[in-house]
């Protein structure tokens, strides 16, 4: 089976893995056949590795580690002024207004709870039927307890269309916040979002947008696109120290009920009474993830850094050769969720009719040390909506992704087609393993207890 990727030029493509590089960039792993392969990690959409500069940064201020906000000593003031300054350079990062306030949070989950408990009483939400669960389920659930109600509205055949519908349901009844994706994890694609937040503004509605896939691959303006919102992950944007962020508009937040109740949320307490604290302290309450809010400052400074447009043509590049070397395979089939959307970011879904995904997945593993994702990849109406209820794989790419590892893919995926895997592979609490697996375990502290071989390493299938 021969494929076009040949065609493609390399040229430039891997000019930024070189400008930043990824810790772990040239990682082995081990092979079936007994031998060692570079870890071709193409799942940047669900965690990204850290970029050597944030790990370096994280080295160079532990030693000046301590407690923030209320530590009198010198330590303590000098972490405090830099988990300010962090907070101050993700605003920066996301182009905040200068009355916007930056929250430091978990990740985007915990950036959309937190806001869909400060929306005003009695105000309703509108969501499309394409978000992760992250951008749904926080919308759904927390309508109950906050007095807001959810309208999940199904997206139209073409972007044209859906966006006809979005403006139709917002003039037909009055919503106070549209909370929207700004790339889908499962296609990469997105509506136009400044179309839509003027669609939204035109009818007196907020727009909050999730950025977990978008702000990584692309960047993002508040003040350009004139958003009210957006919410991302560190552990997306190559600092997984565990922080992230939602910023925005700050009367909302000012006054919403506080996302913890604890020490540092507050101004005062008696037995009868708690004083809170504005935004950001009213949501940060406990000790903060400081060295996670550092590491995640460091990487929006390294990815802001780059030249211009260069990180987008980077993976458009190569996206565009994924796509165009499993275009020419046979039997695989590229998820779109619109036909007339502009370029998507780094991330694809595509499935194998008549194989299971789960099944590939492991086989790009253990016999070419390639790390994708399969499963519904908690988007489950948008795989319904795409025919894929069963499962799709999904192959993503970043900074430090190079050719040679889309390449790799798509050589692995016609052999599989062509010739078959070459080991057995049987289903282990639920997710696909092999057969009599003889790969060896890295050898790493919290991994002793388990049995020296691969199929031990083996977690519990979750939410997929
Ligand atoms: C589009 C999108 N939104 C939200 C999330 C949730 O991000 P996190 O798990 O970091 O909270 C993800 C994670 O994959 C995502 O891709």
């Amino acid at each position: 089976m021969t494929t076009t990727v040949e065609r493609l030029s390399c040229a430039d493509v891997d000019a930024v893995s070189a400008l930043l590089p990824v810790v772990g960039g040239n990682t082995t792993v081990p092979l079936l056949d007994g031998t060692q392969r570079t870890y071709a990690n193409l799942d940047y959409a669900a965690s990204a590795p850290a970029l050597e500069a944030v790990a370096a940064r994280v080295t160079e201020v532990l030693p000046l580690y301590a407690s923030v906000h209320r530590g009198a000593g010198y330590l303590s003031q000098v972490s405090t002024a830099l988990y300010e300054s962090a907070r101050q350079t993700i605003a920066r990062f996301v182009d905040a207004r200068p009355d916007d306030v930056a929250i430091i949070t978990r990740n985007t989950t915990d950036s959309l709870n937190l806001l869909a408990g400060v929306i005003p009483p009695g105000g309703r939400v509108l969501v499309l039927d394409v978000e992760h669960h992250a951008n749904l389920l926080p919308w759904v659930h927390s309508a109950d307890g906050h007095g807001h109600s959810t309208t999940i509205l199904p997206i139209a055949r073409t972007v044209a269309e859906t966006l006809v519908k979005l403006r139709d349901e917002l003039a037909r009844q009055r919503y106070a916040l549209l909370t929207v994706t700004g790339a889908s994890n499962v296609t990469g694609e997105s509506l136009p979002l400044e179309e839509v937040i003027a669609l939204a503004h035109a009818e007196g509605t907020r727009v909050a947008v999730d950025g977990a896939q978008l702000v990584p691959h692309r960047g993002f303006s508040l003040a350009a696109t004139d958003a009210d919102y957006i919410a991302f992950s560190g552990h997306k944007t190559y600092a997984p120290f565990g922080a992230g962020a939602l910023v925005g508009r700050r009367d909302w937040l000012d006054a919403g009920s506080p996302y913890l109740a604890g020490g540092g949320a507050v101004r005062d307490v008696r037995a009868d009474r708690t004083v809170w604290q504005p935004a950001p302290a009213r949501h940060e309450a406990g000790s903060p993830n400081v060295i996670g809010a550092i590491a995640l400052a460091e990487a929006c400074d390294r990815l802001a850094a780059l030249p211009p447009g260069a990180l987008a043509a980077h993976e458009e590049a190569l996206r565009g050769r994924l796509v165009a070397g499993l275009s020419a395979i046979e039997g695989v089939e590229i998820a779109r969720i619109w036909p007339d959307s502009a370029p998507p970011v780094g991330v694809l879904t595509f499935t194998v009719p008549g194989h299971n995904p789960g099944l590939v997945a492991a086989y790009l593993s253990a016999e070419h040390g390639i790390g994708v994702r399969d499963g519904r990849f908690c988007a489950h109406p948008l795989l319904a909506h795409l025919n894929a209820s069963d499962g799709a794989i999904r192959a993503s790419v970043g900074v430090g992704t190079t050719s040679e590892a889309v390449d790799r893919l798509v050589g692995a995926l016609s052999q599989y087609l062509s010739d078959g895997p070459t080991s057995g592979y049987e289903i282990v609490d639920g997710c696909w393993a092999v057969v009599e697996d003889t790969r060896p375990l890295v050898v790493v502290h919290g991994l002793d207890h388990l049995a020296a071989t691969a199929a031990a390493a083996c977690g519990p299938a979750l939410d997929d």
